[in-house]
């Protein structure tokens, strides 16, 4: 008798389906950012890494099973074949080629658009209830592909998209203000990109409109500077490569964050690439960034949010340039 049956009676069967499985895809800088972000805060105990290098997987494999003791003894796996993602209740997507010094995000887009072609189609296959969320580059961009490419239901497909740049935008305004951010409100919508949109008119604290104190923010003529922190924000990625050579902290943990609310079910709102025709006058059929209210199904609901001509102006311009790419796009 060997000492497991020696020492154990067995009771029941082990359960190997979870109902919070997380599957990330891509092992690079961001998909392990998000991996780290998900165990550190027990947002799931059943994660699957999936990627094309073996050597890479086996050894964040090993790395993060070593640190179990200090986690909440998860099932970390790691696979080339995707039958082993069965059963994802989210897959996260953060494989693909990044921005490299002076790249933007659009350029990397037939480039990611045709490794999603690999990704996708499998990922769904063994998990068709699955929720996707995409943060690869261009995040808009690769949620449309990856929503005609899945076949699923439009609630089931979204991108990080904004989150990031709402985090960073109401961070650099905690700063300024001396508050925490998430004391600040306040959005970034749109592209998660050069073109995204900083809704000033919404940005208040307590519910006291920054725009009340100082009508001229976010323009050009406004003596304190504040569209400055805008431009802070579109510039973050760009100085961050230039830095360290690309982003992943903040990315991963913005990624864990939208994945707790969705295992969690809690219905928090948050600015999340979506199919926005429809909304604020777009006519074309893209993905871009608007505050959304996430949950067990996905995309739950849309906030109608309300703009001032300039912004809404803004985000139909970022429409137009999401779909003048998407147009030159191999499908
Ligand atoms: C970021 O904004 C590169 O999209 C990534 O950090």
């Amino acid at each position: 008798m060997s000492v497991k049956d020696s020492l154990f009676v067995p009771v029941g069967e082990p359960i190997e389906k979870t109902s919070n499985r997380v599957t990330v895809v891509g092992t690079g800088a961001v998909g392990m950012a998000t991996v780290v972000s998900l165990l550190m805060q027990g947002i799931t105990n059943d994660v699957v890494l999936i990627d094309v290098m073996e050597d890479k997987l086996k050894g964040e494999l090993m790395d993060l099973q070593h640190g179990a003791l200090f986690l909440k003894n998860p099932k970390i796996s790691a696979s080339k074949d995707y039958a082993d993602s069965a059963g994802s209740k989210v897959c996260i997507i953060t494989a693909g080629a990044r921005q490299q010094e002076g790249e933007s995000r659009l350029d990397l887009v037939q480039r990611n658009t045709d490794i999603l072609k690999h990704i996708v189609p499998p990922l769904v296959q063994y998990s068709p209830d699955t929720i996707l969320m995409i943060v690869s580059n261009p995040c808009d961009i690769l949620t449309y592909v990856a929503w005609k490419l899945s076949g699923l239901p439009v609630n089931r497909v979204f991108g990080s998209g904004t989150n990031l740049d709402t985090s960073r935008f109401r961070f650099l305004i905690s700063q300024r203000l001396g508050c925490s951010s998430s004391s600040v409100h306040g959005w970034i919508i749109g592209e998660h990109g050069d073109t995204s949109v900083p809704v000033w008119s919404g940005v208040n604290v307590a519910g006291v409109r920054l725009k009340d104190i100082q009508p001229k923010m976010g323009t050009d003529d406004d003596p304190e500077g504040w569209k400055k922190l805008h431009a802070d924000v579109i510039n973050a990625a760009y100085e961050i490569i230039k830095l360290k050579g690309y982003t992943n902290w903040a990315i991963g943990l913005s990624a864990a964050s939208l994945t707790n609310t969705i295992l969690k079910n809690l219905h928090n709102v948050h600015a999340v690439s979506v199919l926005v025709q429809g909304h604020h006058g777009i006519t074309e059929e893209v993905y871009l960034s608007l505050p959304a209210i996430l949950g067990d199904t996905g995309v739950v609901s849309i906030v109608k949010q309300t703009l001032n001509p300039d912004e809404q102006a803004s985000l139909q311009k970022s429409a137009k340039a999401m779909a003048a790419v998407q147009a030159d796009l191999k499908l």
